[in-house]
Protein backbone atom coordinates (compact mmCIF):
# COMPACT_ATOMS: atom_id res chain seq x y z
CA UNK A 1 0.00 0.00 0.00
CA UNK A 2 2.57 2.43 0.74
CA UNK A 3 4.69 1.75 -2.05
CA UNK A 4 1.13 3.13 -4.48
CA UNK A 5 1.09 5.49 -2.07
CA UNK A 6 4.22 6.90 -3.03
CA UNK A 7 4.28 6.25 -6.60
CA UNK A 8 1.53 8.64 -6.62
CA UNK A 9 1.75 12.22 -6.32
CA UNK A 10 -1.20 14.35 -3.92
CA UNK A 11 -3.91 15.58 -6.82
CA UNK A 12 -2.39 13.28 -8.81
CA UNK A 13 -4.96 10.67 -10.97
CA UNK A 14 -6.00 7.63 -8.48
CA UNK A 15 -4.69 9.58 -5.54
CA UNK A 16 -7.66 9.96 -3.61
CA UNK A 17 -8.52 6.35 -4.52
CA UNK A 18 -5.81 5.11 -2.89
CA UNK A 19 -6.07 7.61 -0.41
CA UNK A 20 -9.68 5.98 0.57
CA UNK A 21 -8.69 2.27 0.77
CA UNK A 22 -7.92 0.65 4.34
CA UNK A 23 -4.44 -0.81 4.31
CA UNK A 24 -5.53 -3.08 7.17
CA UNK A 25 -8.66 -4.56 4.80
CA UNK A 26 -6.93 -4.96 1.35
CA UNK A 27 -7.54 -8.47 0.08
CA UNK A 28 -4.79 -11.08 0.09
CA UNK A 29 -5.77 -13.15 -3.05
CA UNK A 30 -7.57 -11.21 -5.76
CA UNK A 31 -8.64 -13.16 -8.76
CA UNK A 32 -9.19 -11.43 -12.07
CA UNK A 33 -11.94 -12.90 -15.44
CA UNK A 34 -10.47 -10.91 -17.66
CA UNK A 35 -13.02 -10.74 -20.60
CA UNK A 36 -13.66 -8.49 -23.25
CA UNK A 37 -11.47 -8.25 -25.74
CA UNK A 38 -12.81 -9.97 -28.61
CA UNK A 39 -15.84 -7.35 -28.06
CA UNK A 40 -13.58 -4.14 -27.73
CA UNK A 41 -11.62 -5.24 -30.77
CA UNK A 42 -15.33 -5.66 -32.61
CA UNK A 43 -16.15 -2.00 -31.60
CA UNK A 44 -13.11 -0.49 -33.20
CA UNK A 45 -13.49 -2.97 -36.34
CA UNK A 46 -10.08 -4.58 -35.86
CA UNK A 47 -9.70 -8.28 -35.83
CA UNK A 48 -10.51 -10.05 -31.89
CA UNK A 49 -6.44 -10.68 -31.86
CA UNK A 50 -6.20 -7.12 -31.63
CA UNK A 51 -8.14 -6.89 -28.58
CA UNK A 52 -6.27 -9.45 -26.58
CA UNK A 53 -2.57 -7.44 -27.81
CA UNK A 54 -4.01 -4.67 -26.51
CA UNK A 55 -5.18 -6.73 -22.84
CA UNK A 56 -1.35 -7.09 -22.43
CA UNK A 57 -1.25 -3.58 -21.02
CA UNK A 58 -4.03 -3.68 -18.47
CA UNK A 59 -2.24 -7.32 -17.15
CA UNK A 60 0.83 -5.20 -16.70
CA UNK A 61 -1.05 -2.55 -14.59
CA UNK A 62 -2.76 -5.17 -12.31
CA UNK A 63 0.48 -7.06 -11.58
CA UNK A 64 1.72 -3.77 -11.21
CA UNK A 65 -0.71 -2.23 -8.51
CA UNK A 66 -1.06 -5.42 -6.91
CA UNK A 67 2.58 -5.44 -6.11
CA UNK A 68 2.39 -2.02 -5.04
CA UNK A 69 -0.78 -2.67 -2.86
CA UNK A 70 1.06 -5.63 -1.10
CA UNK A 71 -2.13 -8.43 -2.03
CA UNK A 72 -0.15 -11.28 -1.72
CA UNK A 73 -1.27 -13.53 -4.49
CA UNK A 74 -3.37 -12.54 -8.18
CA UNK A 75 -4.64 -15.12 -10.70
CA UNK A 76 -5.13 -14.27 -13.92
CA UNK A 77 -7.74 -16.40 -16.05
CA UNK A 78 -5.31 -16.35 -19.53
CA UNK A 79 -6.78 -19.38 -21.33
CA UNK A 80 -9.89 -21.83 -20.42
CA UNK A 81 -9.70 -25.66 -21.18
CA UNK A 82 -12.43 -24.48 -23.54
CA UNK A 83 -10.60 -21.66 -25.35
CA UNK A 84 -9.33 -24.69 -28.07
CA UNK A 85 -12.48 -24.42 -29.45
CA UNK A 86 -11.50 -20.93 -30.90
CA UNK A 87 -10.07 -20.69 -34.61
CA UNK A 88 -6.33 -21.81 -34.67
CA UNK A 89 -5.33 -18.90 -35.91
CA UNK A 90 -6.62 -17.05 -32.27
CA UNK A 91 -5.29 -19.38 -30.26
CA UNK A 92 -2.20 -19.07 -32.03
CA UNK A 93 -1.87 -15.39 -31.45
CA UNK A 94 -3.05 -16.17 -27.85
CA UNK A 95 0.56 -18.46 -26.89
CA UNK A 96 2.33 -15.91 -28.55
CA UNK A 97 0.89 -13.28 -26.48
CA UNK A 98 1.96 -15.33 -23.51
CA UNK A 99 5.65 -15.48 -25.10
CA UNK A 100 6.18 -12.06 -25.50
CA UNK A 101 4.38 -10.61 -21.99
CA UNK A 102 6.84 -13.52 -20.35
CA UNK A 103 10.46 -12.24 -22.51
CA UNK A 104 9.00 -8.49 -21.94
CA UNK A 105 7.99 -8.45 -18.61
CA UNK A 106 10.67 -10.79 -16.59
CA UNK A 107 12.88 -8.31 -15.94
CA UNK A 108 10.45 -5.92 -14.29
CA UNK A 109 8.96 -8.54 -12.20
CA UNK A 110 12.40 -9.75 -10.89
CA UNK A 111 12.93 -5.92 -10.28
CA UNK A 112 9.47 -6.68 -8.29
CA UNK A 113 10.62 -9.33 -6.12
CA UNK A 114 7.34 -10.62 -7.73
CA UNK A 115 6.81 -14.79 -8.19
CA UNK A 116 5.13 -16.45 -11.33
CA UNK A 117 3.39 -19.81 -11.26
CA UNK A 118 1.60 -21.29 -13.98
CA UNK A 119 -1.81 -23.19 -13.28
CA UNK A 120 -3.81 -25.64 -15.53
CA UNK A 121 -3.28 -28.49 -17.36
CA UNK A 122 0.08 -27.47 -18.84
CA UNK A 123 1.03 -30.81 -20.72
CA UNK A 124 -1.13 -29.59 -23.40
CA UNK A 125 0.48 -26.34 -24.18
CA UNK A 126 2.89 -26.52 -27.23
CA UNK A 127 6.41 -27.46 -26.47
CA UNK A 128 7.94 -24.17 -26.53
CA UNK A 129 5.28 -22.35 -25.28
CA UNK A 130 5.56 -24.86 -22.03
CA UNK A 131 9.74 -24.36 -22.34
CA UNK A 132 9.33 -20.81 -21.52
CA UNK A 133 6.83 -20.72 -19.51
CA UNK A 134 8.58 -23.07 -16.90
CA UNK A 135 11.90 -20.96 -17.41
CA UNK A 136 9.69 -18.19 -16.14
CA UNK A 137 8.73 -19.89 -13.09
CA UNK A 138 11.85 -21.20 -12.57
CA UNK A 139 13.21 -17.70 -12.97
CA UNK A 140 10.95 -16.53 -10.61
CA UNK A 141 10.78 -19.01 -7.58
CA UNK A 142 12.98 -17.22 -5.35
CA UNK A 143 11.22 -13.91 -5.08
CA UNK A 144 9.04 -13.07 -2.15
CA UNK A 145 6.20 -10.60 -3.02
CA UNK A 146 3.48 -10.59 -4.56
CA UNK A 147 2.91 -14.10 -6.56
CA UNK A 148 0.57 -14.37 -10.15
CA UNK A 149 -0.49 -17.06 -11.13
CA UNK A 150 -1.16 -17.47 -15.01
CA UNK A 151 -4.41 -19.50 -15.34
CA UNK A 152 -3.25 -21.46 -18.42
CA UNK A 153 -5.08 -24.45 -20.25
CA UNK A 154 -7.58 -23.48 -16.73
CA UNK A 155 -10.75 -25.32 -15.92
CA UNK A 156 -12.31 -25.47 -12.59
CA UNK A 157 -13.48 -28.92 -13.14
CA UNK A 158 -10.46 -30.16 -14.53
CA UNK A 159 -8.37 -29.38 -11.45
CA UNK A 160 -10.85 -30.41 -9.13
CA UNK A 161 -10.56 -33.92 -11.13
CA UNK A 162 -6.49 -33.49 -10.71
CA UNK A 163 -6.57 -33.43 -7.22
CA UNK A 164 -9.57 -36.01 -6.62
CA UNK A 165 -7.04 -38.53 -9.11
CA UNK A 166 -3.58 -37.30 -7.57
CA UNK A 167 -4.90 -38.19 -3.81
CA UNK A 168 -5.96 -41.54 -5.52
CA UNK A 169 -2.69 -42.01 -6.53
CA UNK A 170 -1.17 -40.87 -3.57
CA UNK A 171 -3.08 -43.93 -1.74
CA UNK A 172 -2.57 -46.41 -4.05
CA UNK A 173 1.31 -45.68 -3.90
CA UNK A 174 1.46 -46.09 0.27
CA UNK A 175 -1.26 -48.42 0.32
CA UNK A 176 -3.52 -46.25 2.11
CA UNK A 177 -6.68 -46.87 -0.54
CA UNK A 178 -8.63 -49.15 0.96
CA UNK A 179 -8.88 -47.11 4.46
CA UNK A 180 -9.13 -43.36 2.63
CA UNK A 181 -11.21 -40.79 3.79
CA UNK A 182 -11.17 -37.37 1.36
CA UNK A 183 -12.01 -34.23 3.38
CA UNK A 184 -12.07 -30.81 2.32
CA UNK A 185 -8.43 -29.95 3.33
CA UNK A 186 -7.52 -32.92 1.50
CA UNK A 187 -9.02 -31.88 -1.79
CA UNK A 188 -7.83 -28.31 -1.15
CA UNK A 189 -4.22 -29.26 -0.55
CA UNK A 190 -4.08 -30.98 -3.95
CA UNK A 191 -5.79 -27.96 -6.11
CA UNK A 192 -3.14 -26.58 -8.50
CA UNK A 193 -3.59 -23.59 -6.23
CA UNK A 194 -2.74 -25.52 -2.84
CA UNK A 195 0.00 -23.12 -1.25
CA UNK A 196 -2.77 -19.94 -1.75
CA UNK A 197 -5.23 -18.35 0.15
CA UNK A 198 -8.76 -18.73 -1.10
CA UNK A 199 -9.46 -15.56 -3.14
CA UNK A 200 -11.40 -13.00 -1.68
CA UNK A 201 -12.44 -10.74 -4.44
CA UNK A 202 -13.28 -11.85 -7.71
CA UNK A 203 -13.18 -9.39 -10.53
CA UNK A 204 -14.87 -10.04 -14.05
CA UNK A 205 -14.81 -7.41 -16.46
CA UNK A 206 -17.34 -6.75 -19.88
CA UNK A 207 -20.35 -7.23 -17.40
CA UNK A 208 -21.45 -10.64 -17.69
CA UNK A 209 -22.42 -12.43 -14.95
CA UNK A 210 -20.62 -15.82 -15.52
CA UNK A 211 -17.63 -17.84 -13.01
CA UNK A 212 -16.57 -19.70 -16.81
CA UNK A 213 -15.14 -22.42 -14.61
CA UNK A 214 -13.24 -20.49 -12.97
CA UNK A 215 -11.68 -21.36 -9.88
CA UNK A 216 -14.74 -23.13 -8.84
CA UNK A 217 -14.15 -24.94 -5.40
CA UNK A 218 -11.62 -21.56 -4.03
CA UNK A 219 -14.47 -19.15 -4.90
CA UNK A 220 -17.11 -20.85 -2.19
CA UNK A 221 -16.82 -17.32 -0.18
CA UNK A 222 -15.16 -15.04 -2.52
CA UNK A 223 -16.98 -11.43 -3.11
CA UNK A 224 -17.77 -11.25 -6.62
CA UNK A 225 -17.29 -7.64 -8.41
CA UNK A 226 -18.41 -7.49 -11.83
CA UNK A 227 -17.27 -3.93 -14.22
CA UNK A 228 -18.70 -3.60 -17.72
CA UNK A 229 -15.24 -2.00 -18.43
CA UNK A 230 -13.94 -4.46 -20.88
CA UNK A 231 -10.53 -5.99 -19.83
CA UNK A 232 -7.99 -3.94 -22.39
CA UNK A 233 -9.64 -0.57 -21.16
CA UNK A 234 -9.37 -1.78 -17.30
CA UNK A 235 -7.24 0.63 -15.60
CA UNK A 236 -5.58 1.37 -12.06
CA UNK A 237 -8.68 3.13 -11.97
CA UNK A 238 -10.53 0.42 -12.13
CA UNK A 239 -8.55 -2.12 -9.81
CA UNK A 240 -8.97 0.55 -6.84
CA UNK A 241 -12.83 1.07 -7.36
CA UNK A 242 -13.25 -2.48 -6.83
CA UNK A 243 -10.74 -2.81 -3.79
CA UNK A 244 -13.13 -0.26 -2.39
CA UNK A 245 -16.28 -1.83 -3.14
CA UNK A 246 -14.58 -5.10 -1.92
CA UNK A 247 -14.17 -3.15 1.42
CA UNK A 248 -17.79 -2.21 2.12
CA UNK A 249 -19.06 -5.34 1.60
CA UNK A 250 -20.14 -7.34 4.34
CA UNK A 251 -18.39 -11.24 4.70
CA UNK A 252 -20.59 -13.60 7.04
CA UNK A 253 -19.54 -16.86 5.68
CA UNK A 254 -22.54 -18.11 6.33
CA UNK A 255 -22.61 -16.98 10.01
CA UNK A 256 -23.81 -13.63 11.11
CA UNK A 257 -22.51 -10.24 11.91
CA UNK A 258 -22.17 -7.01 13.45
CA UNK A 259 -22.39 -6.44 17.61
CA UNK A 260 -25.35 -7.28 19.37
CA UNK A 261 -25.68 -10.10 17.53
CA UNK A 262 -26.11 -12.69 20.65
CA UNK A 263 -28.41 -10.55 22.74
CA UNK A 264 -30.48 -9.67 19.33
CA UNK A 265 -31.13 -13.62 19.01
CA UNK A 266 -31.20 -14.64 22.48
CA UNK A 267 -34.35 -12.29 23.36
CA UNK A 268 -35.77 -13.19 19.82
CA UNK A 269 -36.16 -16.75 21.02
CA UNK A 270 -37.04 -15.36 24.61
CA UNK A 271 -40.47 -14.14 23.17
CA UNK A 272 -40.45 -16.72 20.22
CA UNK A 273 -41.03 -19.08 23.31
CA UNK A 274 -43.31 -16.82 25.38
CA UNK A 275 -45.61 -16.46 22.06
CA UNK A 276 -45.40 -20.47 22.21
CA UNK A 277 -46.62 -20.97 25.68
CA UNK A 278 -50.20 -21.52 26.56
CA UNK A 279 -52.02 -18.63 28.16
C1 LIG B 1 -11.40 -13.22 -22.96
O1 LIG B 1 -11.88 -12.26 -23.87
C2 LIG B 1 -9.94 -13.23 -22.95
C3 LIG B 1 -9.16 -14.29 -23.23
C4 LIG B 1 -9.71 -15.61 -23.61
C5 LIG B 1 -7.70 -14.21 -23.24
C6 LIG B 1 -7.07 -13.32 -22.22
C7 LIG B 1 -5.77 -12.90 -22.75
C8 LIG B 1 -5.20 -11.71 -22.55
C9 LIG B 1 -5.74 -10.68 -21.64
C10 LIG B 1 -3.94 -11.44 -23.31
C11 LIG B 1 -2.72 -11.32 -22.53
C12 LIG B 1 -2.62 -12.18 -21.34
C13 LIG B 1 -1.43 -12.58 -20.81
C14 LIG B 1 -1.42 -13.30 -19.53
C15 LIG B 1 -0.17 -12.33 -21.47
P1 LIG B 1 -12.78 -12.73 -25.09
O2 LIG B 1 -11.90 -12.96 -26.24
O3 LIG B 1 -13.61 -13.91 -24.69
O4 LIG B 1 -13.69 -11.46 -25.31
P2 LIG B 1 -15.18 -11.43 -25.85
O5 LIG B 1 -16.03 -12.11 -24.81
O6 LIG B 1 -15.47 -9.97 -25.96
O7 LIG B 1 -15.19 -12.14 -27.17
Amino acid sequence: MKALLEALQPGEKDWDLAQAIDPARLPAHIAIIMDGNGRWAGRRFLPRVAGHKAGIGPVRTAVETCARLGVKVLTLYAFSVENWKRPRAEVETLWRLLRYYLKQELPELQKNDIRLQAIGRLDALPAQVRRELDAAVDATSANRGLLVNLAINYGGRAEIVDAVNSILEMARLDGSIQTLKIDEDLIATCLYTASCPDPDLLIRTSGEMRISNFLLWQIAYSELYVTDTLWPDFTRTDLLQALLEYQKRDRRYGGLSGAGVDTEAKSAEESLLASLRPS
